[in-house]
C-alpha cells in the first residue's frame, strides 16, 4: 500500500522558530517522515500579509529552512520547498476564494484577532484570504493528514469544507485532509502570562523560548518565568498554569511521564524545577542552533535541496492544478 501523506508549512516571520512552534507541530513534522510521504514548506507568501523587509523576509525564508533541516526535517525522507517556488498555490487558492463565502472567511477567529489588532485601515485583504492559500497549499497534494498545533484547527476544518464543496459541486479532485493535533503539545504557554499561547507576535519575548536562543538567554527566561504562590510541582492547568506548562515542556524533552515529574520533584522547590526544565531544553536546543548556524554557512548547498524540493512539489501540485482546472470548464492551452 502507498504511504499517506502529511503537509504542512511554517510562516517565515522572525529569524528564530519558538517552542510552541517546535513542540505543536515541527517534532510531528519529523516524526511523521517517516511513516508518511511529507511535504514541508516555508510558507514565505503568507509571510506577506505582515509588513516585511525584503531583504529580512529572504534571510528568514533561508533561515527557516535551516532550522528544519537543523531539527531533523530530512530532505532525503520528505520535500522540502519554498511555497513561492509552486505557483500553483496561489493558482488553486484563487478557485477556492471563488468557493468561498464573505461571511465564512470573515468567521475565522485568527483573522478576528488580527484584524481587530490592527483595525481595519491597517488590515490587508491578503489577511482575509490567509485561510482559503492555506487550503489551497493542503488540497494541492492530495494531504491526509496535517499536522499543526490548537489555533491552527478552524483551518483545517475550512480546507475540509472547500475540498468537500468542490468535490461535490464538480467533481472528487480533492482527499479531504485531517488536523493532526497531539493534544498534550496542542498549545504551550508563554512563560510570563501561563494562560496565553506562546506566540511570535507577543508584546515581549521574554516568555517565548526561541530555538536559536543561546544557552544564557533560554536559562534566564526559565528562571523568571511566571508560577503561582504555591510550592507544589503538580500539574494543574486551571490553578497552575505556569508550573503545567512547564512539565509538558519537560516531559516533552525527557520524555518522562507527568506523573514521574511529579514524584521526582516532590518537595523541592520551584526554583530547583526551573533550572531542571531549563537544562533539558537547553540540551536540546544547543545542537539545533550550532547545527542551524552550520547550514547557513553554505547557502549554495541549501538552495540545492529547496530547489530540488521545489521540482518534486511542482509535479504533484500541477497534476492536482490541472485536475481542478479541467473539472471547472477551464479550456487546456495545448
Ligand atoms: P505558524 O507559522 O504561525 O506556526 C507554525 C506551527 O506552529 C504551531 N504553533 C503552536 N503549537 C503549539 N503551541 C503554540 N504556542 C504554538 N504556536 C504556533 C502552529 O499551530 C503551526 O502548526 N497558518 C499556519 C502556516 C500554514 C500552514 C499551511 C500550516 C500555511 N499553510 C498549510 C499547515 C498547512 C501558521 O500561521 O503557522
Amino acid at each position: 500500500m502507498s504511504k499517506k501523506r502529511v503537509l504542512s508549512g511554517i510562516q517565515p516571520t522572525h529569524d528564530s522558530f519558538h517552542l510552541g512552534n517546535y513542540l505543536g507541530a515541527l517534532k510531528q513534522w519529523v516524526d511523521l517522515q517517516q511513516s508518511h510521504d511529507a511535504f514541508y514548506c516555508v510558507v514565505d507568501l503568507h509571510a506577506l500579509t505582515v509588513e516585511t523587509d525584503p531583504k529580512l523576509l529572504a534571510k528568514r525564508t533561508l533561515l527557516s529552512a535551516a532550522q528544519l533541516i537543523a531539527i531533523g526535517v530530512d530532505p532525503k525522507l520528505c520535500t522540502l520547498f519554498i511555497q513561492s517556488h509552486v505557483p500553483a498555490h496561489n493558482q488553486l487558492a484563487w478557485v477556492l476564494e471563488c468557493l468561498t463565502g464573505f461571511g465564512e472567511a470573515g468567521r475565522m477567529t485568527q483573522f478576528k484577532d488580527k484584524s481587530q489588532k490592527g483595525g481595519t485601515d491597517r488590515t490587508n485583504v491578503g489577511l482575509f484570504t490567509y485561510p482559503i492559500l492555506q487550503a489551497a497549499d493542503i488540497l494541492l497534494y492530495q494531504a491526509n493528514n496535517v499536522p499543526v498545533g490548537e489555533d491552527q484547527r478552524q483551518h483545517i476544518e475550512l480546507t475540509r469544507d472547500l475540498g468537500q464543496r468542490f468535490n461535490s459541486k464538480y467533481k472528487e479532485v480533492f482527499t479531504i485532509p485531517e488536523a493532526h493535533i497531539i493534544k498534550s503539545m496542542a498549545k504551550i504557554n508563554d512563560l510570563q502570562e501561563p494562560t496565553a499561547k506562546m506566540s511570535k507576535s507577543a508584546n515581549s519575548m521574554a516568555g517565548v523560548i526561541e530555538l536559536l536562543d543561546t544557552p544564557d538567554v533560554t536559562m534566564k527566561k526559565f528562571k523568571s518565568s511566571v508560577t503561582d504562590a504555591g510550592r507544589e510541582v503538580k500539574f494543574d492547568a486551571s490553578e497552575k498554569a505556569g508550573i503545567s506548562n512547564l512539565l509538558t515542556i519537560h516531559s516533552a524533552f525527557s520524555g518522562k511521564s507527568i506523573g514521574d515529574l511529579e514524584t521526582e520533584f516532590a518537595g523541592k522547590g520551584y526554583g530547583d524545577f526551573k533550572v531542571a526544565v531549563a537544562d533539558v531544553v537547553i540540551a536540546a536546543l544547543d545542537p539545533i542552533r550550532k547545527k542551524t548556524e552550520e547550514l547557513m554557512g553554505d547557502q549554495a548547498e541549501l538552495l540545492k535541496i529547496l530547489n530540488s524540493g521545489a521540482d518534486k512539489a511542482n509535479e504533484v501540485a500541477s497534476k492536482t492544478l490541472a485536475d481542478t482546472y479541467a473539472a471547472l470548464g477551464l479550456i487546456a492551452n495545448g
